[in-house]
């Protein structure tokens, strides 16, 4: 299929930015392909300028790729079908922890689109981390136990182990994990893509326990594979523009919102496509 993307790898192992694309409800079925097998490959996708874009905009484009879910436990804004908006003026919406987006419900979403509506002078950067290369990467002896793991993972909020020092109110997973409703479910901690048939790891914030282990010693385990999914050889790094959408694999990524930008505003909306329970290498 021809088009006339132009996909220019921004990082060795994650990320491309795609150019010559106006991302809309009208691509055709070509374009849509071609970012469907980017996004496989690369993981996290950016597109420039897409200043076009408004809320009912991004959902619907957002359409093509998969199913808007809404978030389980953040309100969706006002006015929208599925859209959440992370504010950070607004009490939530910094997401500086590394994740996987909503691992805590069993058919976690597949991809999430986001668009930068206000994005701060200096910092506000956000970080992604290619999981399938850093299971591909672990030394073996780590790569054999990994595929034997199970992981507990939760919206349970856990103040002490989460708390980083800043205000509370500006923490977005004091939204996303200081509610009511608390979610938990197992996932293995090695996943089989379903399109890729690539094994990544499902860690981030909302493991909580690898299953079978005292938690001192899963505390350590989660440390050390963390490492090796946030080693710098696997990220990919962000500078935002207003007008900017990032669109990633959230099968085979975790992601991190660097909280360096005081109180400046930084406002980013995310579409979130419906997933399917992740399968383990037993099938
Ligand atoms: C998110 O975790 O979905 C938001 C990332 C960001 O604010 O850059």
């Amino acid at each position: 299929i021809k088009t006339n993307l132009k996909i220019e790898p921004v990082a060795g192992r994650i990320g491309a930015e795609i150019k010559g694309l106006r991302l809309s409800e009208h691509l055709g079925a070509p374009e849509v392909y071609a970012i469907r097998q980017a996004l496989l490959k690369y993981k996290v996708l950016f597109f420039r300028k897409q200043y076009h874009l408004d809320d009912a905009g991004q959902e619907a484009f957002a359409r093509l790729l998969g199913e808007p879910v809404s978030h389980p436990t953040v309100p969706i804004k006002e006015g929208t079908q599925h859209l959440l908006e992370l504010n950070s003026n607004d009490g939530g919406g910094r997401a500086d922890a590394w994740h996987t987006d909503v691992t805590f419900v069993d058919a976690y979403p597949q991809a999430a689109i986001l668009r930068a509506v206000i994005i701060p002078e200096t910092g506000g950067d956000t970080v992604w981390a290619n999981t399938a290369a850093a299971y591909e990467n672990l030394p073996e002896g780590l790569r054999d136990l990994a595929d034997r793991l199970w992981a507990l993972h939760t919206n349970e909020y856990d103040y002490a182990a989460h708390h980083k020092g800043t205000s509370s109110a500006d923490d977005y997973y004091y939204n996303e994990l200081f509610t009511s409703t608390i979610y938990e479910t197992e996932h293995p901690v090695v996943r089989v893509h379903p399109e890729t048939g690539e094994r990544t790891l499902v860690l981030g914030q909302f493991a909580k326990k690898i299953l079978g282990l005292s938690l001192e010693d899963s505390n350590h385990l989660i440390s050390v594979l963390q490492g090796h999914i946030t080693q710098l050889e696997n990220t990919v790094r962000w500078r935002w523009a207003v007008g900017d959408v990032a669109i990633w694999d959230n099968r085979a990524t975790q992601h991190y919102a660097i909280n360096d930008y005081g109180d400046q505003e930084r406002v980013v909306r995310r579409v979130t496509l419906a997933g399917d329970v992740p399968v383990s290498i037993d099938g």
